[in-house]
């Protein structure tokens, strides 16, 4: 049965720097209450008349060409964002579009913060069967169209950025390395706590022209509490799962949504904040972009090596959660 191995890794931020000050033209804010409770101090925001696809796109190229692969190799586009370029269709057959392709299947999934590591998964599985043996994953975010800029939004409209992140995923038969194992959860009873509802089709509100119509809704405190106890209970059965012990993993990289989320989980296991890669403070959280972008920067900084111990792990809206365990 062949593995499922991550060969190729790229991102892509627009160029556009919004530090934590310049929020102050919306919000009462400040940057001293942003970072002391995040960790954040600056995020990327698209231009029009950029897109999540087009945020995609360029990930997925600079993927394609670190794992020395041309888009038509591809089996299967996965497309994993909360910000879709439309209501429908999905991004997936945009990008597929975009990359020249003419029937290679895409496929959008809608887990949030958590969709990259809902993604490997998914892939690892198409791969293990023997189904397909090249895969395209992307994470890709434009949250700046949704975020609610009257003085209410302040909560959630400071946390968020725009950004991709897209991996090759490649069938190996070479020993030890890859996906080892993934754990994916899910918990609907808390679905409202981190939203956006309306507009949506049970609703009926339609956006007018020229206005945001967005209203986005976080229970903060009670996210942030599932959020260290989940990450946390998913590390774990990824460590049990390959009798690995935590001081033995090379590197974590969580989902960026909060820096004193990753500090809680690394106090939970005892372990040092240099095993776990962060760059939050750059990005804000870009959703599901934000493990693929955390892998191109840890690899650019040669904090990933061939044979490392990695563990992934997300949480985010749903509330959905899980966790990967893989050999670099
Ligand atoms: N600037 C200044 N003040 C703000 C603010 C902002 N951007 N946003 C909220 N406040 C105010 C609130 O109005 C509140 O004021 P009040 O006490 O007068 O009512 C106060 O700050 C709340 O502060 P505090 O209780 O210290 O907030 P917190 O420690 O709970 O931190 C979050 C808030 C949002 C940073 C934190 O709850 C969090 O990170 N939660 C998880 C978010 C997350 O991870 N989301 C994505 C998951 S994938």
């Amino acid at each position: 049965m062949p593995a499922a191995r991550i060969s190729g890794v790229g991102m892509y931020v627009p160029p556009k720097v919004v530090r934590n000050d310049d929020l102050r033209a919306f919000y009462d804010t400040s940057d001293e209450w942003i970072y002391t409770r995040s960790g954040i101090k600056e995020r990327r925001w698209a231009e029009e008349p950029a897109s999540t696809a087009e945020l995609g796109y360029y990930a997925a190229q600079e993927a394609l060409q670190a794992a020395g692969k041309k888009a038509v190799d591809l089996d299967l586009i996965i497309f994993a964002t909360l910000s879709p370029d439309l209501y429908f269709p999905g991004s997936g057959v945009l990008l597929q579009q975009k990359l020249g392709l003419e029937t290679t299947p895409a496929l959008d999934i809608r887990q949030q913060c958590s969709g990259f590591v809902y993604g490997l998964s998914i892939a690892d599985q198409f791969i293990r069967t023997g189904m397909y043996r090249t895969i395209l994953l992307v994470g890709a975010e434009v949250q700046s169209t949704w975020i609610d800029y009257a003085p209410e939004g302040r909560t959630v409209g400071v946390l968020f950025g725009d950004g991709a992140g897209a991996v090759v995923i490649e069938a190996t038969e070479a020993l030890g390395r890859g996906i080892r194992s993934s754990h994916l959860y899910s918990q609907g009873a808390y679905a409202m706590e981190l939203c956006i509802a309306e507009p949506s089709s049970a609703t009926r509100r339609h956006i007018l022209p020229g206005s945001y119509g967005m209203r986005p809704y976080m229970n903060g405190k009670e996210v942030f509490r599932h959020a260290v106890q989940r990450m946390g209970e998913a590390i774990q059965v990824a460590l049990s799962t390959q009798n690995w012990h935590p001081n033995e993993v090379d590197l974590y990289v969580l989902h960026q949504a909060n820096i004193r989320i990753v500090q809680a989980v690394a106090e939970f296991f005892g372990l040092p904040m240099d095993k776990f890669f962060n760059n939050i403070h750059k990005y804000g959280n870009t959703t599901a972009a934000s493990i693929p972008i955390c892998l191109y920067e840890a690899q650019a900084e040669g904090r990933l090596k061939a044979g490392d111990k990695v563990i992934l792990a997300a949480f985010g809206s749903g509330f959905t959660w899980g966790s990967v365990a893989l050999i670099w």
